[in-house]
């Protein structure tokens, strides 16, 4: 992969903040688009969050920190792929990666090729825990993957998670990630229809931040766990001093594997993420998002005791886990993980977004106060989040207890004057905001507080 990209090239596109008046008009072409979409998806949306009815558009393409829908609006993206462009949209290194490597094939099944090993080279000295690795095809695959060799391991069928976290669609993650009506801890809801209650009813339910909490539980539920998964930072949550010490304590103290869940926090923290961010080793971490530059890749990283029941020379005998998948180790996906980490290992490329990112939380909060919007900005490097509340959250139940209905109406306002926030959701910047992102972004927050107002 080889040179390490020169700044200026990575520099987006120049728009100075009066020309990001995005007036979300829509052509005709686009709202015909919206509307086929709507006779081919369930609810007209390739997944699960679709846009307010008023606000809706198409997405056409992506330079840098902004996108354009197909009428030609202009946004300001918070959003950045749900956290995986946290190198910007179209970054040259990935596009160069990519094209070099399509010519050549880019997939060959699960069997070993160049671009994996050279991949896996460089990730296990970046990775704390990584004593072994499998590649995965996405976040939810990997924690999937985690989970079952964690059960493999220790023999016992039910996992803890915490309140509010997400760790992704399949069954054994879709339990309590945000319940409205929360039960009695260590009881948890089912997200949604479709999971047998034998299964939801494998996973405990503990309150994030909450050590003491996770101590009893633990205590009377320890030799049923296979393993406590957790978000280090849960969706925009951060953990009080010392938590997740306590959690790994905990985890060593009962004999459970910790998953450390890194998909959100993995490469956007320092290259070694979480683990080195707040300095707690996991026995196995999973990742997604930022690790395929764009591409759908996922890791399971950890200890070698526990990924090695994956050995397939030993299917077949006892204590063998499968895992598996068709594109595991994707050629594409390895190139674009590698290109990501050359920009990344660039001269202060964190320290500069990090700063970026305060500066962007400075400038809201500023927006908000003049206002007097009762809003508190927070966010830990580069998230952030905005809500109607007094305090920040250290838990889901703080979250329920913030004023929702009136974010709820201000984003589509913020979407209106071409800011692209996830509803109700922690935000995200790229290495490639810059202060002219920023400033259209005050501006823009100004004009929905005045529009809101009156
Ligand atoms: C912490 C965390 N884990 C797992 C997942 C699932 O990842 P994916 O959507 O790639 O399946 C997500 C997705 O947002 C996530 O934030």
């Amino acid at each position: 992969m080889g040179q390490i990209q020169a700044a200026s090239a990575i520099e987006p596109t120049a728009v100075t903040p009066r020309e990001l008046m995005s007036k979300h008009r829509l052509t005709a072409e686009e709202a015909e688009q919206i509307e086929r979409a709507g006779h081919l998806f369930p609810g007209g949306a390739l997944g699960g969050n679709a846009l307010s009815e008023d606000a809706k558009f198409v997405f056409s393409r992506g330079e840098g920190a902004r996108f354009w829908d197909t009428s030609g609006n202009e946004y300001i993206d918070y959003v950045l792929g749900s956290g995986t462009f946290f190198l910007g949209h179209a970054h040259p290194r990935i596009q160069r990666a990519i094209s070099e490597q399509a010519s050549r094939g880019t997939h060959f099944f699960a069997y070993l090729n160049e671009q994996a090993i050279e991949f896996a080279t460089r990730l296990k000295p970046i990775i704390r825990c990584c004593e072994r690795m499998r590649f995965t095809t996405s976040g939810s695959d990997s924690t999937f993957h985690a989970i079952r060799l964690a059960r493999g391991f220790t023999g016992r069928d039910k996992i803890l998670k915490f309140e509010g976290a997400y760790h992704g669609a399949h069954d054994y993650a879709q339990v309590s990630t945000t319940p409205k009506n929360p039960l009695e801890f260590p009881s948890g809801t089912s997200d949604t229809a479709g999971i047998p209650r034998a299964v939801s009813d494998l996973t405990f339910v503990a309150p994030y931040n909450d050590a003491s909490a996770l101590e009893s539980i633990l205590k009377e539920h320890a030799s049923e766990i296979a393993a406590v998964i957790i978000e280090p930072i849960q969706r925009i949550i951060r953990p009080r001093d010392g938590f997740l010490q306590k959690v790994r304590e905990l985890c060593t103290r009962f004999n459970i594997p910790m998953i450390l869940d890194e998909v959100v926090t993995g490469f956007r923290y320092g290259l070694g993420g979480a683990q080195d961010y707040f300095d707690v080793v996991p026995d196995l971490a999973t990742y997604g998002k930022i690790i395929g530059g764009g591409l759908p890749v996922g890791l399971v990283a950890g200890r070698a005791d526990i990924m090695d029941q994956a050995d397939p020379s030993n299917k077949g005998k006892e204590g063998y886990v499968y895992q598996n998948g068709t594109l595991q180790g994707h050629m594409l996906g390895c190139v674009a993980g590698m290109a990501t980490l050359d920009v990344l290992s660039e001269d202060r490329v964190y320290e500069r977004t990090f700063e970026r990112a305060e500066h962007l939380r400075d400038g809201l909060r500023r927006v908000f106060t003049d206002n007097r919007m009762g809003i508190l900005v927070f966010g830990e490097g580069p998230m952030w989040h905005m809500l109607f509340t007094e305090k920040e959250p250290e838990n889901w139940r703080d979250i329920l207890a913030a004023d929702g209905a009136k974010l709820a109406k201000m984003e589509p306002e913020l979407l209106r004057q071409g800011l692209f926030v996830l509803p109700g959701n922690r935000r995200f910047i790229s290495i490639q905001h810059n202060e002219d992102d920023l400033e259209a972004t005050f501006e823009a927050a100004d004009r929905v507080c005045k529009a809101l107002k009156s």
